[in-house]
């Protein structure tokens, strides 16, 4: 597997390619099946269409590997939390407001909840051919807890943030609960036959730098050691997204064994201040899947420069978006395969 190659530090080339988002509305297929399972949760927990849903893309493009088609807000609400997606408004949840409400909420729940989930995995990993690697995944316990606690979604997260302040217990209860949910949950999915796992961190940069220690790199790093505890070779790959000048920090201290780069942060600044030997993961602007042609290619091109010596998985800086047309999708792999592996290298230093 191409993909688990270069997370073990082996020198690959073309590098790996999946994008974040890879299955969902921009492909016809995907619409017309949607179509047939009712609302997305109910696609989400129908192993059989979700399945199907996470291996479309990968007959369509052979990506190097398929992530499970499910929802990072799947574990609040397999915990206790009732959820919906609004059409056009993303998720709904009602706001947690106590530790009351907070009590309710059931890990054995989420252990019975989750149980479609995992047989997806079995069907997708089933379904893949042994140079694919299926990632599995969790949300960050802080970017789950945004949702739980703000209920929507919108990027301010205006409760959260001033919980955080007010109530902090309450804030630190519900990670608490998301560490512990989300270590069961993954190592549930790598017990189901994910080859790695991703944790997506989407709001992680909505936090000034002491908050963030304490509510991004403090449970990532539980949730990483006790994976690694009963599974010491695991690859787990962080995604602090919007993280900024914490990236570092965030690469040390978590243990992650590599760091999905959001579209903003400059590559060669990432390279300079993270350890040595860090695998990076990323990052193509998806609007550039919009537009396709020439400027999607020097896009490409200038991913694949920035991180040439690296050990380096192509992905975008965030998800694909409803209206990217399928065909730039191919033109992205197919000029990523056929890329030479010296032209344009920097000169050793
Ligand atoms: O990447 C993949 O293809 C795997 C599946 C996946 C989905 N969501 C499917 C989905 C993954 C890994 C996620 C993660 C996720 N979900 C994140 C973290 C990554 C990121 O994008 O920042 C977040 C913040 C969520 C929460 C969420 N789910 C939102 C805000 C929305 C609404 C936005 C939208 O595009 O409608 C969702 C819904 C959702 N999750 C869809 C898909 C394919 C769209 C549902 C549909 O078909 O209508």
């Amino acid at each position: 597997m191409k993909l688990i190659d270069v997370l073990n530090g082996e020198a690959v080339w073309p590098p790996p390619v999946w994008l974040m988002r890879q299955a969902g509305r921009y492909l016809p297929e995907y619409r017309e099946l949607r179509g047939q399972a009712g609302d997305f949760l109910s696609l989400c927990m129908n192993p059989e269409l979700a399945a199907e849903v996470t291996l479309q893309p990968i007959r369509r493009y052979g990506f190097d590997a398929a992530i499970l088609f499910s929802d990072i807000l799947i574990l609040p609400w397999a915990l206790g939390q009732s959820l919906r997606f609004a059409e056009g408004e993303g998720p709904v949840l009602p706001p947690l407001t106590s530790r009351a409400e907070l009590a309710a909420l059931r890990l054995d729940q989420a252990v019975h909840g989750t149980a479609p989930i995992l047989e997806t995995v079995r069907r997708v990993r089933a379904g893949l051919d042994d140079s694919r690697a299926l990632i599995g995944f969790a949300g960050g316990p802080f970017t789950v807890a945004c949702y739980m606690l703000d209920g929507k979604g919108g990027g301010e997260f205006p409760r959260t943030r001033q919980l955080a302040y007010e109530d902090r217990g309450l804030v630190e209860g519900v990670l608490e609960l998301l560490v512990e949910a989300s270590v069961v949950y993954l190592q549930g999915q790598v017990d189901a036959g994910a080859n790695c796992v991703m944790i997506f961190e989407s709001w992680a940069g909505i936090l000034p730098a002491a908050l963030f220690r304490d509510f991004v790199i403090a449970p990532t790093k539980r949730i990483v050691a006790a994976l690694r505890a009963k599974n010491p070779q695991l690859h787990v790959i962080g995604f602090p997204r919007l993280g900024g000048l914490m990236l570092a920090e965030y690469v040390r201290e978590t243990g992650v064994s590599a760091v999905g780069l959001d579209t903003v942060t400059d590559i060669g600044s990432a390279v300079a201040v993270c350890p040595q030997g860090t695998v990076f993961q990323g990052n193509l602007d998806p609007l550039l899947l919009r537009v396709g042609g020439e400027v999607l290619g020097r896009g490409v091109d200038a991913v694949l420069d920035g991180f040439r010596g690296q050990q380096h998985i192509f992905n975008l800086g965030h998800g694909i978006t409803p209206d990217v047309k399928p065909e730039h999708v191919a033109q992205l792999v197919e000029q990523i395969r056929a890329s030479p592996p010296s032209a344009r290298r920097p000169p050793e230093s």
